[in-house]
């Protein structure tokens, strides 16, 4: 993998220095909880995912960035492309920092019919619509970019919108085809409400519509009720195809910075229409419903502009972290990793509009040959699969479970004294990961625990899909019904793995190699 280091500024326009170096993969890699497969920065500190947006034959992921620590602090915006969305490349700070004005989140679109009139020789511009953050302001400011994303030159020193506030930002832009117009979405994030804006050329903006809402969250035995009392941040606003009809409903991602489901800061979406100017929620589902039912999703926001994909669904890509500890996990030279991207898309069941979020076709590339397990046993149950000749921290494992009366999971990233369970409590309906006992715990008073989301078994069984990363276990259920993303910090030699309980019918582990070799 190629990393390329440095900067230079000058003028407003930002410019890469030429010197790349070749990463020493070897120990770049093996370093302690280093992801092998989902998105974290060379060195330093990572936050938001921002400006996702394709572009010639490249997926751009844009982020909160200090380029200079493993604390939040000097946000700027970093850069990687990927051809496949699988492997990334890591590129030089794309918009840093510009002195008292930090770069916070924001969204970068492909202004095709130029729009801006920012393009250069026919070639449509990358625009990106972001907050400038000072102390006692937060205003929406553009920059663009005449060369894949590569250079980007500031449209002028001065905001694109200013509303004189404290707390406005998070621009998430698109093109809404039916209108001919450019939609924003951004948050007033103490208000807890959303601002709808459009416009016809990305400069000047109009205020259509607003969304904000109060309503109790709803009770569920066993499930610590949302509650309402978080920040509203990174709003996304996007159209998603319904399964296995040909309806298509608008949904409202939000995220919200505590009182989340397994509580910290975490993820929301509503389901209904948007017209072009304003979002309405759909009365039948006017509850907000956890997008992850872990501790570490946040931020997930759609990439702009992609190649359309048999069924148009949206990719998002998310922070795996929480506020409640972000800045304390115990990694080392960097902090902070992308969740795996996922395709969004809708199911409709007799509880209204459901998000249904799946890894993307394009990681099946990182699979390696099955292991498999059939026909379980009690013999072959709570012994560690070490001795069945598995032993690993990256890879992938389905489960199919019966619900029968006991519980049913697996014990995964063991050692004598450390275990990550996954379980399904089939009396109670819910499926859980519980990290209490999986590795370094002690460095925040909320990272240990248990997280639970309500599952019904589908004709009697529950599937799981478990995406194990060294330092992270994204959890998809009943084919991406439900997802419980977490992270863990288990000691190197947390590899083994055991299962237990009756319910269980078969499993399949794939082992996964490292995407930066
Ligand atoms: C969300 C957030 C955004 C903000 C950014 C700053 O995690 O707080 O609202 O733009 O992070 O880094």
């Amino acid at each position: 993998m190629i990393r390329v280091l440095s900067l230079v500024v000058s003028a407003g326009l930002i410019a890469p220095t030429l010197l790349a170096q070749r990463m020493p993969t070897d120990t770049f890699y093996q370093q302690l909880f280093r992801p092998f497969f989902h998105y974290t920065p060379q060195s330093n500190w990572i936050n938001d995912p921002n400006g996702l947006v394709y572009f010639d034959s490249e997926y751009h992921l844009f982020y909160q960035h200090n380029p200079q620590g493993t604390k939040w602090g000097h946000m700027s915006w970093g850069h990687a492309i990927s051809r496949d969305l699988v492997h990334w490349q890591e590129l030089p700070i794309a918009i840093p920092e510009a002195g008292p004005v930090m770069i916070f989140s924001g969204s970068c679109v492909i202004d095709k019919a130029n729009s801006s009139g920012l393009g250069v020789d026919g070639r449509p511009p990358m625009v990106a619509i972001f907050t400038g953050h000072r102390a006692d302001n937060q205003s929406q400011y553009l920059a663009y970019s005449n060369d894949k994303g590569r250079t980007w030159t500031r449209y002028g020193t001065q905001p694109i919108l200013d509303l004189g506030k404290k707390d406005f930002r998070d621009p998430k832009i698109f093109w809404y085809e039916p209108a001919q117009h450019w939609v924003m979405v951004s948050v007033l994030s103490p208000e807890r409400k959303a601002l709808f804006y459009t416009s016809t050329n990305l400069k000047n903006w109009t205020r259509s519509g607003e969304f904000s809402i109060d309503i109790p969250a709803p009770k569920r035995p066993g499930i610590p009720p949302t509650a309402r009392s978080g920040i509203w941040e990174c709003p996304d606003l996007i159209e998603l195809p319904v399964e296995g009809s040909m309806e298509r409903k608008w949904v409202l991602l939000l995220s919200v910075g505590s009182g989340a489901v397994a509580g910290g800061s975490g993820m929301e979406y509503y389901v209904g229409q948007f017209d072009g100017r304003t979002f309405t929620r759909d009365v039948a589902t006017a509850a907000a419903r956890p997008v992850d039912w872990g501790k570490d999703y946040y931020a997930a926001v759609t990439f702009n502009n992609m190649p359309i994909r048999g069924n148009r669904g949206a990719i998002s890509i998310g922070w795996m972290n929480n506020w409640q500890y972000a800045t304390e996990t115990p990694t080392r030279s960097f902090r902070g990793a992308m969740s795996l991207p996922r395709e969004l898309r809708l199911s409709k069941s007799a509880t209204g509009y459901e998000l249904r979020q799946r890894p993307v076709q394009e990681l099946k590339s990182l699979l390696g040959p099955a292991f498999q397990w059939a026909g379980f046993d009690q013999g072959a149950l709570n012994q560690s699969l070490t001795d069945n000749g598995f032993s690993g921290d990256t890879y992938q494992l389905t489960l199919d479970l019966e619900a029968t009366k006991a519980e049913a999971g697996v014990r995964l990233c063991r050692n004598t004294d450390q275990e990550t369970v996954v379980g399904y409590d089939p009396v109670r309906q819910l499926l859980y990961v519980d990290r209490t006992r999986s590795g370094d715990v002690a460095f925040a008073r909320d990272f240990p625990g248990r997280f639970a989301a309500p599952v019904k078994p589908q004709n009697g069984r529950v599937s799981l899909q478990i995406w194990v990363d060294r330092s992270s276990v994204e959890v998809f259920a009943n084919d991406g019904q439900v997802t419980l993303t977490n992270q863990i910090f288990p000691s190197p030699d947390s590899r083994g793995i055991q299962f237990f309980g009756d319910g269980l019918r078969s499993a399949s582990i794939r082992p996964i190699e490292p995407i930066w070799k």
